[in-house]
């Protein structure tokens, strides 16, 4: 591997390209480059680092040195040399495509006559926006530190990193800096299916793609002390220590038993953290009484207006912590419940095994506001020890995909609580983060994404529950699947087509023939000879999470067959293809037709029939099959509507059989989509057919307000569809907020009936819902 370097400036629109050199010897996956700097120097944990003047001859900018040396700098290297730049001026580094770190690092102070108060720049990395009218000497006074480095982590597609340092044009005399940049490439620790559960799907409820662009914001080792990227396993991340965020100074941090040896299970890559920080961790205290009235609380400040990837990593690193039960707590973020019953042992598998989980939030507004993540002993359980543990935390901002943006607004110096200068924020500007999704009592918004693995692979082996398998044996090449059915007139062969039958109706998967896009992959239309009009849904070859969901979806759907059900007609496994066929629905998605479209709005009654149309669709899989389905993922995009405008129930790639140890429900990894989701069903990973009538439920309220299901540009109180309309409708106002068409062409006590049976769907706890043939009965 070579890094070659140029360094370009953009003046008046000219591109002057300088040098390019290799800086990095072969094998080599880091590269650290000091600014303003014509020598290699080390830093304090022993790296070397070039001088960017080695690379060119007459680079742009100029090379300055810091005028004074704070004594808490951690090393002269790279802080003390910058490059200084009054104009649009762009470092395109050599890299292998792929993700890396890239770090940048900003001493604020005067550079001869540049003053700290004039350095007001944005910083763009390829098709990424990192930093926006960014002054660094603010942004380090509001967070108490004498330097800044600010990591992102970036999949470059190209052999060439273009970091482009923009001077702002809102203020006379500004000018850009930096004082080193850092690459150092990485496997893909995002977006990783996590191995242990490859076969069983990543639960995306909030994909992350892998070309996101991610900021770390915190990355703590909880418990523990500090530590430099030295100690890092590899990419020489930096750990800090989570005590300056604790809420007054609660806790007690502790280290593992003597003859504790940490070790990472097989499904977990040692990357993802290294060992010190789970040796480490902070627990309530020993005392119960004291425990049960407080929370262990974090107060993390974030810019408002983005996601945010929180990954907690646990891992019990004491005697006698061996036990499920022992220790059982809850998590808060943001005041809301994101999990209930978190049991270290029981997710991980034993003592010094460690496990982390992720959850996903969104922040809503502008300007700075707090995360709060708290731990509380679950008192709902029996639990042993009234007590919580966490042993590390890492925040990360996720890229706002409508822009790339990462860039943040310069936090406010403020005094804090305890009259120390804090991590700024501006109360003006911000507002309360709101977690997005299932709907608690308090409108609870947590996401979650792949984090129960570990969790249901244990699960499990304990429950050994069935779904619907044909012998447990997917479908192959050269067995056709035969469709038993309810009605027996449709028994029929589920036909295995070539994939050069599949190429011929797309034109060769022609992008004239899409209909969509979806988790699974995309969905084409076409024509095999002879036949009608076909959907044709084509996994994502990539995608490992596919094959099961592929292989569960016609485990399914061979064995369904209904009016309001989506038929299958075929599939074709071929050369690693995952294919689906169904008949073609020519009018496209019931969600098409609410907004965010052209076409006509739809007439009440016509909406009504479609509702009910689903609702028979659902209610067969709940108790017509010879097993109860539940669907799992209900949403207006998975219903589909014919040609005659019948509605059918699509999707059922992440459906399952019913058939549990106590027949009441399923304990299983939670999957759905982010808004549609029963909040028993994500706390407790107890999935039953109500988990279906809640989603249903928020179905009914889009059909009724022609509006997503979570719209974080709206103000706060609006963002979640199922919280707003619940609230208008117990404020008696939810006709002012129903689809402006429908004004005044619904009876009133149609009306109230549909709204009724809506907010009984969406109840807080599951007993509270009717059953899918109450709601027909309704409706
Ligand atoms: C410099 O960069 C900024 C932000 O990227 C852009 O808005 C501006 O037009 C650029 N100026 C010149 C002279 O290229
Ligand atoms: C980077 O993005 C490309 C395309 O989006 C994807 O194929 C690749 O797997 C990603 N790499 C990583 C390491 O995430
Ligand atoms: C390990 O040490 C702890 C005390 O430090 C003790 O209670 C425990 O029994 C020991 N366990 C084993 C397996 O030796
Ligand atoms: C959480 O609740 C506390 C007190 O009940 C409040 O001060 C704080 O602002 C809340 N935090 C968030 C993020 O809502
Ligand atoms: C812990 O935090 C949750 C969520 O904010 C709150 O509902 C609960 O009352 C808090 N418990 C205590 C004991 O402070």
């Amino acid at each position: 591997m070579a890094y070659p370097v140029q360094l370009f400036a953009h003046l008046c629109f000219t591109l002057i390209a300088l040098l390019l050199f290799p800086v990095l010897s072969e094998g080599s996956d880091q590269f650290l480059m000091r600014c303003g700097a014509t020598s290699s120097a080390s830093d304090s944990d022993g790296r070397t680092w070039e001088g960017d003047a080695n690379f060119g001859l007459a680079l742009p900018g100029l090379s300055a040195k810091a005028s004074y040396l704070d004594p808490s700098l951690p090393s002269r290297v790279p802080y003390m040399t910058a490059r200084i730049f009054t104009s649009n001026s762009t470092y395109s580094l050599g890299v292998d495509p792929g993700r890396m770190f890239l770090r940048l690092y900003f001493y604020p102070t005067a550079y001869g006559e540049h003053s700290a108060v004039d350095a007001l720049f944005s910083v763009t990395a390829g098709t990424y926006s990192l930093l926006n009218d960014f002054n660094p000497s603010q942004t380090a006074q509001a967070m108490g530190h004498s330097y800044l480095i600010r990591e992102y982590s970036l999949n470059v597609t190209s052999s060439q990193l273009s970091v482009t340092f923009s001077p702002s044009p809102r203020h006379t005399g500004s000018y850009a800096y930096v004082n080193g940049i850092e690459i150092v490439h990485t496997p893909d620790i995002f977006t990783i299916p996590v191995p242990r559960f490859a076969n069983g799907g990543n639960p995306d409820l909030f994909p992350i793609s892998s070309s996101i662009g991610l900021e770390t914001m915190y990355r703590l080792n909880v418990g523990g002390v500090t530590i430099s990227g030295k100690h890092d396993s590899g990419f020489y991340r930096s750990w800090e220590e989570d005590s300056l965020y604790i809420y007054g100074s609660d806790g007690m941090n502790f280290f593992k038993d003597n003859n504790i040896t940490i070790s990472y299970p097989l499904s977990m890559p040692d990357y993802i953290a290294p060992i010190d920080i789970y040796e480490t961790a902070r627990s309530m205290g020993w005392n119960a009484r004291n425990n049960m009235r407080y929370n262990l609380t974090w107060i993390l400040p974030v810019d408002a207006g983005f996601y945010y990837l929180l990954r907690f990593h646990f891992c019990e690193i004491q005697y006698p912590m061996t036990k499920i039960g022992q220790r059982q707590f809850v998590i808060y973020i943001n005041n809301q419940t994101a999990v209930e019953q978190m049991d270290v042992i029981d997710w991980s598998g034993g003592i010094g095994i460690p496990v982390y989980t992720n959850y996903v939030i969104v922040t809503v507004g502008h300007g700075q506001t707090d995360l709060w993540v708290a731990l509380h002993p679950d008192l709902s359980v029996g639990t042993e020890y009234y007590d919580a543990i966490l042993n590390g935390l890492e925040v990360f901002k996720l890229q706002d995909n409508s822009n790339n943006n990462l860039a943040g607004v310069n936090p406010t110096p403020k005094q804090n609580r305890d009259g120390s200068e804090s991590h700024g924020q501006d109360k003006t500007n911000a507002r309360i983060p709101a977690i997005i999704g299932g709907g608690a009592a308090s409108g609870v918004l947590a996401l979650f994404i792949s984090s129960f693995c570990i969790y249901v692979m244990y699960r499990r082996k304990k429950t050994n529950y069935t779904h619907g398998k044909t012998n447990g044996n997917p479908p192959n090449g050269d067995g056709e699947l035969l469709l038993a059915t309810s009605h027996s007139k449709d028994l029929k062969l589920c036909h295995n087509f070539s994939f050069k039958q599949i190429q011929e109706a797309t034109n060769n998967f022609d992008e004239a023939f899409l209909l969509g896009k979806g988790g699974f992959g995309n969905v084409y239309h076409g024509q095999i000879a002879g036949m009608k009009k076909v959907a044709i849904k084509r996994g994502n070859p990539l995608s490992q999470q596919g094959i099961q969901e592929f292989r569960n979806e016609i485990e399914m759907l061979t064995n369904l067959r209904h009016r309001h059900l989506v038929s299958l007609i075929g599939y074709c496994d071929e050369e690693s293809e995952m294919i689906l066929l169904y008949d073609y629905m020519a009018n496209g998605t019931l969600q098409e037709h609410l907004y965010n479209t052209n076409k006509p709005p739809l007439p009440w009654e016509h909406r009504l029939v479609i509702c009910i149309g689903a609702a028979l669709g659902l209610h067969y899989l709940h108790t017509g099959a010879k097993r109860a389905i539940i669907h799992r993922d209900v949403k207006s995009t998975n219903i589909l509507l014919d040609d005659k405008w019948v509605a059918k129930v699509s999707d059922f790639g992440l459906s399952k059989a019913s058939a549990d140890v106590d027949n009441t429900h399923v304990s299983t990894v939670v999957k759905g989509t982010f808004g549609y989701l029963d909040p028993e069903y994500f706390r407790r990973q107890r999935l039953t057919n109500k988990s279906d009538v809640y989603s249903f439920g928020v179905v009914l309220f889009e059909v009724l307000c022609a509006r997503p299901v979570i719209d974080p540009d709206l103000p706060e109180e609006q963002v979640g569809l199922r919280e707003w309309a619940l609230s208008c409708q117990r404020k008696g106002v939810l006709t002012e907020i129903i689809d402006p068409y429908l004004m005044g062409k619904i009876t009133p006590q149609c009306f109230r009936k549909f709204a009724e049976t809506a907010e009984q769907c969406v109840a807080e706890r599951s007993i509270d819902r009717p059953s899918m043939g109450d709601v027909l009965w309704s409706l």
